[in-house]
């Protein structure tokens, strides 16, 4: 629900809010939605990227009443930059057996497209039924490698964002909201 001083709340450390709560929480419901029609009544296993995804997957889960099974995948993170240092790397794996189950892969954000492009291709590897990627933001025009999401809750710009998962330095996951980072806060690397 939006609250009327949702702007009046927000958190110093931010320039602006980006998309509110309200806003991320219809999202959610529409994406419940769009989920139904891909899975009809079937099972399928969501596999959540540790640690950003975390609020997005639990809100989404909660909006689905098929039969879910639950794993969560962890990669090499940002450390306290907001540049992607290399190439990145899974740190945590799959507990579950996904070969033949269908497979939800949920992200907080797509950006270079090479954390998402790395654990889809380990995923289809496993030789899963089928594999659908969900993302709650999607910032196009940083794309390094060829990658598209099968659900994309909001394209945005080229900013660095917090919030709702969104960290910078492990810092304002908590937020309900998704906001612009205070340039000032960091040193942009690019
Ligand atoms: P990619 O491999 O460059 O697509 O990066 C994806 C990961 O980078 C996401 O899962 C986030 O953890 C992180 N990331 C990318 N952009 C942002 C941002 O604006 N705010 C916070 N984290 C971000
Ligand atoms: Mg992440």
């Amino acid at each position: 629900m939006t609250t009327a001083n949702e702007s009046a709340t927000i958190h110093p450390d931010l320039a602006s809010v980006l998309i509110s709560e309200g806003h991320i929480q219809a999202r959610v419901k529409e994406l419940g939605r769009k989920l139904k029609h891909i899975y009809g009544d079937d099972e399928f296993t969501v596999v959540a990227v540790m640690n950003g995804a975390i609020l997005f997957t639990a809100d989404l889960m909660r909006e689905i009443d098929n039969p879910t099974r639950l794993d969560c995948i962890r990669v090499s993170s940002y450390g306290s930059s907001t540049e992607s240092r290399g190439a990145p790397k899974l740190v945590h794996s799959l507990t579950l057996d996904v070969t033949g189950r269908h497979v939800l892969l949920v992200d907080d954000i797509l950006d270079t497209g090479k954390t998402l492009s790395l654990i889809a291709g380990m995923i289809r590897g496993l030789r899963p039924a089928s594999l659908h990627v969900c993302v709650l933001l999607d910032k196009k025009s940083r794309r390094q490698v060829p990658f598209e999401a099968d659900l994309v809750g909001f394209q945005i710009p080229d900013q660095f964002v917090v919030g709702y998962g969104l960290d910078f330095a492990e810092r304002y996951r908590n937020l309900p909201y998704i906001g612009v980072l205070k340039p000032s806060l960091y040193t942009p690397t690019k």
